[in-house]
């Protein structure tokens, strides 16, 4: 049994998160650690709200809430939404809780004990206009990397370029849009990354198995030079983390606060601390988990992220860690993904294009989107939601596939044996190459699961469902049934039987409909079918069962013309 630590990049505070940002972080997240779970190992699944800097400070002053209320507010809808898509996690924290605003000081003061921070004296962009600084996402402009024209000061979403204010052309108030702005000087902590450059090179070449993607965007930035400019860990913002340790403003950081990007991560390691805190347990609970000296060398550390996070996660994030000069455990494995399109152009959260969480819960239940999230994944490439598509995948694989089979078998036995596993009659060679075919299809499954291969996991699972689907055709048990009924009874076992493996093995993609299968088959036992033979006659004969309602509905194509024409426009 291993020991695995799994964390999504949290989401911003600033709204409910879109189909794309689910399926690029917390949704993936979620399979692997339902999976890992099923398989047997330790978990710590954490995620939190990302509550700090202008995204938070943006949206509240749109919605005319203080800060401080809009984030506990929007913290309670996302993590309902997180619960109504089934997501597991261990804990759902807050970058502004007291464990965050104390452990992003300590960090920040050790790295300055290391010599790693410096005080700078910068100009940046000040707005006459709003009477202020305008850092980050308070400023928009044009990328000069890659010429997108909505780039925001801190990043261009296009090429993942982490900008400075100062760097975008035709710079502009987000807040007012005003283009009179003017530099102004002003002092703020950087953190000395470049000096830990060599370090994070050797660190980085060590990690043989990352992801292309992954290592690719890592070594580009490491070596272009722009990722590991000495950075400014501090803001002009009134929310955030006081820039401060021991209560005491580091000198001349008064009514400042360290940036959203330095904090943010910190919170996976705080939000596993207020874990602890949630459960009535001591450090050494989290401890175990962060700290290699209290036995987490022994972690597997697994991150989930969005390709534009990426540079923040290989440089920045172990950069914090490392320069602290304590034992902080770092990332093993970073899984990234593309971007996921919709129908045609962007998800977009500030124009409200796509389907978000939200509605997708008004139209379907979450197990339809699980699964066609997951099966089109943007892994290698960026992919695109479209109704047809969805349609089609709903129909084929969840209806006609899965849900077919199940009730196929249940109700057939109801009709000809009582709504119990029948009893009599012996497994054949059919059966045989039966258990051999999922053998082989239960291990590419595994294999895949294991390497967090997400589209190839669900193209596995669907196989095997399909292997059920073949069986029951080849085997017929409705005229064999004429002709010799205990036949018949033993191929229902095995189906009914096959039905509960596939509860426990579909259980990571669609948890709602495994429960549901589960509960028909009057049954509670999910132990993963380590012996396939063996898991195929956990339902003994005589044992009792109902017939679930139907598990997945049929997309009608009037209701696929209803939702694309509702969800063309933008939502307000
Ligand atoms: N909120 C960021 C985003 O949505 C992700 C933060 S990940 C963290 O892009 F590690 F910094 F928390
Ligand atoms: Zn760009």
């Amino acid at each position: 049994m291993a020991r695995i630590l799994i964390t999504s990049a949290l989401p911003y505070i600033n709204g409910i998160k879109h189909l794309g940002n689910l399926v690029g972080s917390q949704l993936p997240a979620d399979l692997y650690a339902r999976y890992m779970r099923a398989r047997g190992h330790e978990v710590m699944f954490i995620c939190a709200t990302d509550e700090h800097g202008t995204p938070a400070e943006l949206a509240a002053a749109k919605a005319g809430k203080p800060v401080a209320a809009y984030c506990a507010e929007m913290h309670r809808v996302q993590a309902e939404l997180a619960q109504g898509f089934g997501l597991s996690f261990d804990f759902y924290g807050r970058s502004s809780s007291a464990r965050n605003h104390a452990l992003t000081q300590h960090l920040a003061r050790q790295l300055g004990e290391a010599g790693l921070i410096s005080v700078i004296t910068e100009r940046q962009m000040y707005s006459p206009a709003d009477g202020r600084f305008l850092p980050d996402r308070y400023i928009e402009g044009t990328c000069p990397n890659c010429g997108y024209e909505r780039a925001r000061g801190d990043q261009c979403e296009e090429c993942t370029k982490q900008l400075d204010p100062t760097d975008l052309i035709n710079p502009r108030s987000a807040i007012s849009g005003s283009t009179d702005l003017e530099l102004r000087e002003t002092r703020h902590l950087f953190l000395r990354q470049s000096a830990l450059r060599e370090t994070l090179d050797k660190w980085i070449d060590s990690q043989t198995g990352w992801p292309v993607l992954t290592t690719s965007i890592a070594k580009k930035w490491l070596h272009d030079g722009d990722g590991l400019q000495d950075r400014g860990i501090t803001r002009d913002l009134d929310w955030g983390v006081p820039a401060q340790f021991d209560g005491a403003p580091w000198e001349g950081m008064e009514g400042k606060v360290f940036y959203v990007w330095f904090d943010a991560p910190i919170e996976y390691i705080a939000a596993t601390a207020e874990w602890a805190d949630a459960q009535g347990l001591d450090d050494s609970a989290w401890q175990r988990w962060w700290r290699t000296d209290q036995g987490a060398d022994d972690v597997r550390y697994v991150e989930f992220m969005g390709k534009d996070n990426v540079p923040f996660h290989t440089l920045s994030f172990p950069a914090t860690l490392i320069g602290s000069g304590e034992p902080w455990k770092l990332v093993d494995y970073i899984k990234s993904f593309n971007y996921l399109n919709y129908d045609g152009g962007q998800f977009s959260t500030s124009q409200g294009r796509g389907v978000f969480m939200d509605q997708a819960l008004d139209l379907l239940p979450a197990d339809y989107w699980r699964w066609w999230l997951l099966s089109h994944a943007p892994e290698n490439s960026d992919s695109e939601f479209t109704w047809e598509n969805f349609q089609a995948s709903v129909n084929k694989d969840l209806a006609d596939v899965l849900g077919n089979l199940v009730s196929r078998v249940t109700k057939f036995c109801r009709a000809k044996f009582g709504a119990v596993v029948p009893a009599g009659g012996d497994c054949g060679p059919l059966e045989d190459r039966l258990i051999a075919d999922l053998e082989a299809g239960l291990r590419s499954y595994q294999t895949a699961m294991d390497a967090m291969m997400v589209r190839r996991s669900a193209q596995d699972l669907r196989a095997l469902w399909v292997l059920g689907n073949e069986y029951l055709q080849e085997a017929a048990p409705w005229s064999t049934f004429k002709s010799d009924p205990d036949r018949a009874a033993a191929q229902i076992r095995m189906a009914l039987n096959l039905i509960r493996v596939y509860a426990v093995i579909s259980q990571p993609f669609i948890p709602g409909a495994a429960a549901r299968i589960m509960e028909a088959m009057a049954c509670d036992d999910w132990s993963w079918p380590g012996d396939l033979r063996a898991a195929l006659g956990a339902l003994p004969q005589g044992h009792g069962f109902d017939v679930p309602d139907v598990l997945f509905a049929k997309i009608t194509d009037d209701q696929r013309t209803e939702w694309a024409e509702r969800f063309a426009g933008t939502r307000s």
